[in-house]
């Protein structure tokens, strides 16, 4: 046959448009688009109306994260990327986190033995940096972005993460010498520590008040500041996990500037809010994450960021703790204050149906968009565009199917993940993704798991096209 595999009957959508034709893949690639390719192929899946979309590209997910003492993350590479299949990704970026005194090879040899032959999705790595010796930023780092990891993230907050002002300078400055895109976790850590500890003074330690430590003002101060430093420095920089309107309007004023600032949301910020961590019990533990959901007016901004292009970039910033284990969200003392509730939510499988449903089904963004959104941005800004983010002759055979008219509600045994619960349960979507395919390998088809064998591997990235191309407006 002319081809391993024939997508028949569908709708094409990209970035760019909406398109009804057949694809054709051989040997992991898209190598046909065309209104009728026959059926001469290995195997052929009929797409007859459903969508067929770029896989998802989720650029921020932590798997097998070591998360401190006798706490345990959810998910490893194999459960967390079989999760990111059923919820129609392809690929997914987890962090690798140099934790202090230990040099980013042994962290990576770490990351890389916990992923191979382990992952349903492609992988790659964004480094963490928390101990910038001179050694690193002046040897170690450069040659790391040579071998293909191409951005980095630095934290304002947690203590053993944060880097100083001077440190963050330092850090950025290896981007703007290398080209690597450097994300920044933004928020003010003394001020969270000053309102923690008036807090627990008080006996006010319920987890909602993991919120009330963390107000808008400590996120909004520390953007502004990234921004700032970035401006020094004369670097683009990504803001990830912005939760509301004064942080974007940050953002936008730096790039009105001239500078190349871009932003990334998350659905926790579109969909849920600070009264989510108000629940019976210790409930709340459930929707501990940082920055916090907020208020309904700061889902209105984030999205009016989506829709108007404030956000280049949607991820999950999937970093999930179980509920009812005793390595999770309530351990080791967790149960005495929410300063010691580990942060973090799971949302590597329902973040694109959230999006979908809420977005493109309510008509707030068009399927370009969503796009661009969840894949096509992703690559772009980390090295992986044209190969990945896109249905395209010579692209890697990324896709997931869609089925735009399935309803479902969200429930936490449907998205096959390590997790033992889900912030969306009960949840009604509308558009849900069905098939899922990995270099021309279906891995989920119409719902079910086709093969227990992993076939994801990791992908070294280009350089960012985001940091090359010129500011665009919003
Ligand atoms: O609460 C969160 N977001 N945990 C994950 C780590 C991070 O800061 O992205
Ligand atoms: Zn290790
Ligand atoms: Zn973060
Ligand atoms: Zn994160």
């Amino acid at each position: 046959a002319e081809f391993d595999l024939i997508l028949r009957g569908g709708t094409v959508v990209t970035e760019a448009d909406t398109t009804r034709c057949d694809v054709g893949i051989r040997n992991g690639k898209i190598v046909a688009l065309a209104d009728d390719l026959g059926t001469a192929a290995a195997e052929v899946i009929d797409a007859t109306g459903k969508w067929i979309l770029p896989g998802g590209i989720d650029s921020h997910v932590h798997l097998s994260q070591p998360s401190g003492p006798g706490i345990k993350m959810a998910d490893d590479f194999e459960t967390g990327t079989r999760s990111a299949a059923f919820g129609g990704n392809t690929m997914v970026l987890p962090f690798c986190l140099q934790q202090k005194g230990q040099s980013l090879r042994e962290a990576l040899k770490h990351y890389h033995a916990e992923a191979d032959g382990r992952c349903y999705t492609d992988v790659s790595f964004h480094l963490i940096i928390s101990d910038p010796s001179e050694q690193l930023l002046g040897q170690e780092l450069p040659a790391l972005v040579q071998d293909g990891y191409t951005s980095f993230k630095v934290f304002m907050t947690y203590e053993d993460l944060r880097l100083s002002d001077l440190e963050l300078l330092q850090v950025m400055d290896v981007g703007r010498s290398t080209g690597a895109l450097v994300m920044v976790h933004a928020e003010n850590h003394d001020a969270i520590r000053f309102l923690t500890e008036r807090l627990e003074r008080e006996g006010r330690t319920a987890p909602r008040h993991h919120a009330t430590s963390r107000p808008i003002a400590v996120e909004r101060e520390a953007t502004h500041r990234a921004i700032s430093l970035a401006e020094i420095v004369d670097v683009p920089v990504m803001i990830v996990h912005v939760s509301n309107r004064e942080a974007i309007e940050e953002i936008r004023r730096g790039r009105q500037k001239g500078l190349k600032i871009f932003g990334e949301t998350c659905p926790q910020y579109l969909v849920l809010t600070e009264s989510d961590l108000d629940g019976l019990n210790m409930e709340g533990a459930k929707y501990v994450c940082s920055p916090p959901p907020r208020d309904q007016e700061s889902q209105d901004a984030c999205w009016q960021g989506i829709e108007d292009g404030t956000f280049d970039v949607y991820s999950s910033d999937h970093c999930p703790f179980r509920y009812e284990d005793a390595a999770g969200k309530l351990a080791p003392n967790g149960r005495t204050s929410f300063r010691w509730i580990p942060n973090g939510i799971p949302g590597i499988a329902t973040r694109l149906p959230i999006l979908f449903s809420e977005g493109v089904v309510k008509g707030r963004i068009s399927p370009q968009r969503f796009v661009a959104l969840t894949s096509t941005n992703h690559a772009r800004a980390y090295g992986l565009y044209p190969r990945k983010g896109t249905i395209a002759i010579g692209a890697d055979a990324d896709i997931a199917i869609w089925d735009p008219a399935r309803t479902v509600t969200i429930t936490h045994d449907l998205l096959h993940d390590g997790c033992d619960y889900t912030p969306y349960e009960g949840m009604e979507i509308t558009g849900w993704p069905i098939t899922t395919i990995v270099r021309g390998v279906t891995v989920v088809l119409d719902g079910e798991l086709v093969s227990n064998k992993p076939q994801g591997t990791y992908i070294p990235r280009e350089l960012s096209e985001f940091v090359s191309r010129p500011v665009m407006l919003s």
